[in-house]
């Protein structure tokens, strides 16, 4: 672990652990230090393909005690409603903050049920696949669970991806070809981005949420055509209004692919996502999703048609180079799925949380954007501050992500909130209220 000037990284893991004081970082930096971003380390002059190490180096020394500490805070503890999270600019570890930063969103991650089956598939499997799925990375349980996604979201078949990232980069690459056209949402994921690139497919953004833009983006163009929405977004909160841009589609005669990373396990009667939420769960063609969030693990899957899948076992490069998903993993997972079909109480508690937290921050006039769902964005709108409002907020208690420029627009600074079905009332009153204080020490509700 290393030492620069301002900051002190931890060392131990027991309570208090600095060897420097801590330093207000926020006046030790230059004028205009924050004003820059990562944004300005991309392009540089010269031949040399490491020209802009040594300024992001001494930006990067300047600006991180000054709030980008607070991203890759290690927590001591499993993603749970309360965590332990080691604060790397003072040494100290901050013990039982109230969480709204992991996903987790059923609170499935370490539930003794699932701990058992990953403890009961180390003894047999070991740690890891060692092995492409397509060369010997696939395992009995492997298969299993990819039968039983199929099951679960009501589709011939489903294959297994290592992440939700490569689920995303694997399909859409692995699907269009250069010379096609993929329309996506203006706010999708950056995983949905990269496939788009890396397919070389001519690549459109349609207006947030707005079929009739779609339908502009689409117009016009005769080959193979693809959109992409997501069921959840994830910086926002909100849902696609799925009947319109079916509709859009259908016009146009393009496939529809759907995202449901923050969805899958949560929305719909049966949990399947927000396309059956919607009732149009057979109108997407691409039903993709994450085992991130809701059931917390790893991995992502795709669903839908036999032929579908089976293509793109042969085309998706990020799957079969790419070596399987540790079996460990796959053997919690297959537990946490179960437990999410079998305990719908899990989602209605999940549900009466969310209300719950959006009466307790609009009581307290905190601005939340748009959010229909569980991910609740606190728009600051201040990326000047966003990181000083940040540090308070944990120093008061509570782990939660400042989101600035890139990740969001300009002036678009927020804390995303996610909430789980975990969270105990206590958790959530706490929490809203460490958070308002500080807020209202920043003007950002009276
Ligand atoms: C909409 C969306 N898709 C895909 C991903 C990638 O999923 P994973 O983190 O499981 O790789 C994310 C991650 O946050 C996401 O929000």
């Amino acid at each position: 672990m290393s030492e620069t000037k301002n900051e002190t990284v931890a060392t131990d893991v027991t309570g208090r652990l600095d060897v420097a004081p801590p330093v207000d970082a926020v006046e030790a930096t230059t004028p205009g230090a924050m004003e820059y971003d990562y944004t300005n380390f991309y392009f540089g002059a010269g031949s040399d393909p490491f020209a802009l190490l040594q300024p992001f180096d001494d930006w990067w020394r300047e600006v991180k005690p000054a709030g980008y500490y607070l991203y890759e805070l290690p927590l001591h503890t499993a993603p749970g409603t309360r965590v332990d999270v080691e604060d790397t600019k003072t040494g100290e570890l901050r013990r039982n903050l109230v969480n709204f930063a992991s996903y987790n969103y059923l609170g499935l991650s370490y539930r003794p049920e699932v701990k058992e089956a990953i403890k009961e598939a180390a003894d047999i499997y070991g740690g890891g696949s060692s092995g492409s799925p397509i060369l010997s990375g696939t395992t009995a349980l492997h298969r299993q669970f990819a039968e039983e996604i199929a099951a679960f979201k009501g589709k011939e078949a489903a294959m297994i991806f290592p992440t939700g990232y490569s689920a995303n980069v694997g399909t859409i690459a692995g699907l269009m070809r250069s010379g096609d056209l993929i329309v996506a949402d203006q706010y999708a994921h950056a995983s949905i981005v990269d496939g788009m690139i890396l397919s070389k497919a001519k690549s459109r953004f349609f207006r947030h949420n707005r079929p009739d833009d779609l339908d502009r983006k689409l117009s016009g163009f005769d080959g193979k055509k693809l959109v992409i929405i997501e069921g959840v977004y994830s910086m926002d909160g909100d849902t696609p209004p799925l009947a319109e841009i079916v509709e859009v589609c259908r016009k146009h005669g393009a496939r529809l692919m759907i995202d449901e990373a923050h969805s899958a396990f949560v929305f719909g009667e049966t949990g399947k996502g927000v396309a059956e939420d919607q009732g149009l769960d057979e109108e997407v063609d691409i039903h993709l999703g994450t085992f991130s969030k809701s059931l917390g693990g790893q991995g992502g899957y795709i669903a839908g048609s036999h032929q579908l899948i089976n293509y793109l076992r042969g085309f998706s490069r990020s799957r079969f180079f790419s070596c399987a998903l540790s079996p460990v993993v796959v053997a919690g997972l297959r537990k946490a799925l179960e437990l999410a079909s079998r305990e719908p109480e899990l989602r209605t508690k999940l549900w009466e949380n969310v209300a719950y937290m959006q009466q307790l921050l609009h009581d307290r006039a905190v601005p939340m954007g748009d959010s229909t769902s569980h991910v609740i964005p606190i728009m600051v709108r201040d990326d000047a501050r966003v990181f000083a409002m940040g540090e308070e907020i944990f120093r008061e208690g509570v782990f939660i992500n400042p989101v600035k420029y890139p990740a969001v627009g300009k002036h678009k600074s927020r804390f995303r909130m996610s909430i789980s079905a975990a969270h105990t009332r206590e958790d959530l009153e706490e929490g809203a209220e460490k958070i308002a204080t500080v807020l209202r020490r920043y003007g950002v509700c009276p």
